[in-house]
């Protein structure tokens, strides 16, 4: 067969060994022929390619980032896009598209199915963990790592100066990067966009640790958290090309109030892309390789619509439909249950 592979969304660590296993597969097992679109939909428009082969993959699995590049965007926003993502897969003689992205990319690729029979495969992908259908994505245990070991290492200078740290981690729509990293870095508190949060609680929770002498605390704060209205400014949304909000800014929010209200030197940590950058962990890597077999394996088995998925130590197909239009959000046996009984 000949199989078209695209990147959309933001980029995360694994999409390569997604992408390598693919090839590997698709090459040395169906002998098919495989193609990547470049910059994502971008390139499919365009018709811009890459022929991708086990050659150009070596060395791919360990790197982060995406070797096909990779931007936000859909057919669905020019008028002609569906018939020229018709046209280009049919110029270059293609038997399916295997779509690896986020909600956004895996809506398109459901679109492009149900509604125009395009024959097409999708691969969950985000670091924020927030894929309807699936137990995990990709590229969230690498960001939970990152987050991790930056909140080790502000323990000690936080102690050092007996100082409230903000740590603002990704998140756009769910907490579970800032529940997982906040659990396993041991943070004092954890706000998570699922709950919106009282800066007045908190920062008296502050203040019961601090008269219990602990002077320095972690705050673990999710990018898209918000105050409950009404009880904290915040700066005005800004909107990138796409018409996404771009987030960061919140944890200086925060910040700012717990200094004015309890009178602690607090400090901020925005660890923004440096989560999404590098090398995939392990974890990751074994994941992402998964991924890519079981697209490839899709692909042959015609399973138009459906895309990988993992249930428990299984990998399997579930339909997109599945994933549109929802969001996973954090398990509030994981949150309440667990990640709160750390809290201050
Ligand atoms: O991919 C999801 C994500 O990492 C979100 O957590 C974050 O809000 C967003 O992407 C940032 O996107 P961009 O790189 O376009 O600023």
């Amino acid at each position: 067969m000949r199989v078209g592979v695209l990147t959309g969304g933001g980029d995360c660590p694994g999409l390569n060994a997604v992408i390598r296993a693919i090839v590997r597969k698709g090459e040395r097992h169906y002998g098919d022929e495989l193609v990547g679109f470049l910059d994502a939909w971008d390139g499919v428009l365009d018709r811009r390619t890459v022929p991708l082969s086990v050659e150009f993959m070596r060395g791919m699995l360990p790197r982060g980032g995406t070797v096909l590049g990779t931007r936000r965007g859909s057919p669905f926003d020019t008028e002609d896009g569906v018939e020229r993502v018709k046209q280009t897969m049919s110029d270059l003689g293609l038997d399916g598209l295997i779509v690896i992205g986020g909600n956004g990319s895996l809506s398109v690729a459901c679109r492009l199915h149900s509604e125009h029979n395009i024959p097409i495969v999708g691969v969950p992908k985000t670091i924020d963990n927030d894929i309807v259908g699936t137990d995990v994505t990709f590229g969230f245990n690498t960001a939970v790592q990152i987050a991790t070991d930056a909140i080790d290492r502000l323990h000690t200078t936080a102690e050092s100066h007996d100082r409230v740290m903000v740590v603002e981690v990704m998140g756009r729509h769910t907490g579970w990067i800032a529940t997982s990293a906040g659990i396993a870095g041991g943070a004092t508190a954890v706000l998570i966009p699922e709950i919106p949060f009282d800066i007045d609680e908190l920062c008296a929770r502050l203040s019961r640790r601090h008269d219990r002498g602990r002077f320095a605390s972690i705050v673990v704060v999710a990018e898209g958290s918000e105050p409950i209205p009404g009880t904290l400014e915040m700066e005005d949304k800004v909107l990138d090309r796409f018409g996404h909000v771009v987030l960061g800014g919140v944890a200086t929010r925060i910040a700012i109030a717990i200094g004015k209200r309890t009178g602690f030197e607090a400090r901020v940590v925005q660890l923004g892309h440096v989560q999404r950058g590098g090398t995939p962990t392990a974890f990751d890597r074994v994941l992402s390789t998964r991924f890519g077999v079981a697209a490839i394996d899709a692909v042959h088995d015609e399973a138009w619509g459906k895309m990988a998925v993992l249930r428990g130590e299984k990998i399997l197909q579930e339909d997109l439909t599945v994933a549109v239009g929802k969001t996973r959000t954090v398990d509030m046996d994981l949150y309440e249950g667990v990640a709160k009984h750390f809290f201050a």
